[in-house]
């Protein structure tokens, strides 16, 4: 099969397109043929080596040499114990840990799949898993007239997390850059802010800030939340994540707003309610451009650049 491989961290252009032998199902794994994987920020992550926590498992060489962890395709064969699915089925899944969507076939845990909602496409379903939770988990206690700001809401999880926080009757605010505010405002924000030209903990105050690429002071944040306010990171460089562990906590608590990391439930039981409300039209879905396997170097570019409005989706096999 044909796979995308790489061995150094480094720029897109560390990655080439290889022939390798189709991986066997060990137990409890299943062999996915790969119709679409989409891009998300942890694969440009891995494929760089930075923030640190990207290198787990692989300080000095990657820990896999496939990158591409939202998979959707057809269960191709299944591992002794796997019960769930059989071949033909059509699934989907964040596939974080082995990760491997950038081929033609894929190993995946069976626990991180689900089946494919009948209404979605393999492109459509393979935008939902780690952005889905992730909004999901993300905009959590977001009510009627609550005021949220999404940092880094023209990304991928900013894309669902915009829609669930205005489903939920919350007002508003997205930060991106300038090229992203009208794509934020067609998602239905109230405000934009360009994180190039302002400084969003000026704004405010919010009762939640789900921060998707944290690179302020906890400071900052305690200034931008209102009394009883919450501020949620789930990424950005080690040092602010670090402070936001600690002198977060501390501070939070000395001024009754809560200041925290949320570490991310991943798995079908927190991103399937999403999909399925994607199914039922309710929230969309937005895909900038879908890539043949060849070009991943330049699918991972697109997005490394920032230029992607919306999700951008490898597409390894006709599906
Ligand atoms: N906690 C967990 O368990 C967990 C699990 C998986 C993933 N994650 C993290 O979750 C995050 C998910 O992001 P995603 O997939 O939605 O990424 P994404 O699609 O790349 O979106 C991130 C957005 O943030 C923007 N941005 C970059 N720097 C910014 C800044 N300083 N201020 C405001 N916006 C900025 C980017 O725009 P530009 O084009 O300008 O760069 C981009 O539009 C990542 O940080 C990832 O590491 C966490």
């Amino acid at each position: 099969m044909r796979a995308v491989v790489y061995d150094r961290y480094g720029p897109p252009e560390v990655l080439r397109v290889v022939d390798v032998p189709v991986p066997s199902p060990a137990a409890g794994q299943v062999l996915v043929r790969v119709a679409a994987t989409s891009i998300n920020l942890s694969d440009w992550e891995c494929l760089v080596g930075s923030p640190a926590y990207a290198r787990i498992g692989g300080l000095r060489t990657p820990a896999r040499r496939t990158l591409g962890s939202d998979i959707a395709g057809v269960v191709e064969s299944v591992g002794p114990g796997v019960t769930r699915f059989r071949p033909g089925d059509e699934v989907y899944g964040d596939n974080l840990g082995l990760k491997g969507g950038f081929a033609e076939y894929a190993l995946a845990p069976e626990p991180v799949l689900a089946r494919k909602p009948a209404g979605l496409s393999f492109a459509e379903a393979s935008t939902i898993p780690q952005a889905g939770a992730i909004a999901l988990q993300g905009v959590a206690g977001a009510g009627p007239g609550s005021r949220v700001l999404i940092n880094g809401a023209g990304g991928g999880s900013g894309t669902f997390a915009i829609q669930l926080a205005k489903g939920l009757g919350a007002h508003v605010t997205g930060v991106d850059n300038a090229s992203k505010l009208d794509f934020m405002r067609s998602l239905g924000v109230d405000e934009v802010i360009d994180y190039r030209a302002d400084d969003f903990t000026r704004h405010g105050p919010y009762d939640l800030i789900l921060d998707l690429v944290a690179h302020r002071s906890v400071f900052a944040y305690r200034r931008a939340l209102a009394p009883g306010g919450r501020y949620r990171c789930v990424g950005g460089p080690v040092p602010t994540v670090l402070r936001v562990l600690t002198l977060g906590w501390v501070v939070g608590r000395l001024s009754g707003r809560r200041i925290g990391m949320l570490a991310v439930r991943p798995g079908p039981a927190h991103f399937g309610p999403i999909a399925d409300r994607c199914a039922a039209g309710e929230i969309g879905i937005r895909i900038d451009r879908t890539f043949a396997l060849d070009a991943v170097p330049a699918a991972v570019a697109h997005v490394g650049a920032g230029r992607a409005l919306g999700k951008v989706v490898v597409t390894p096999t006709a599906g």
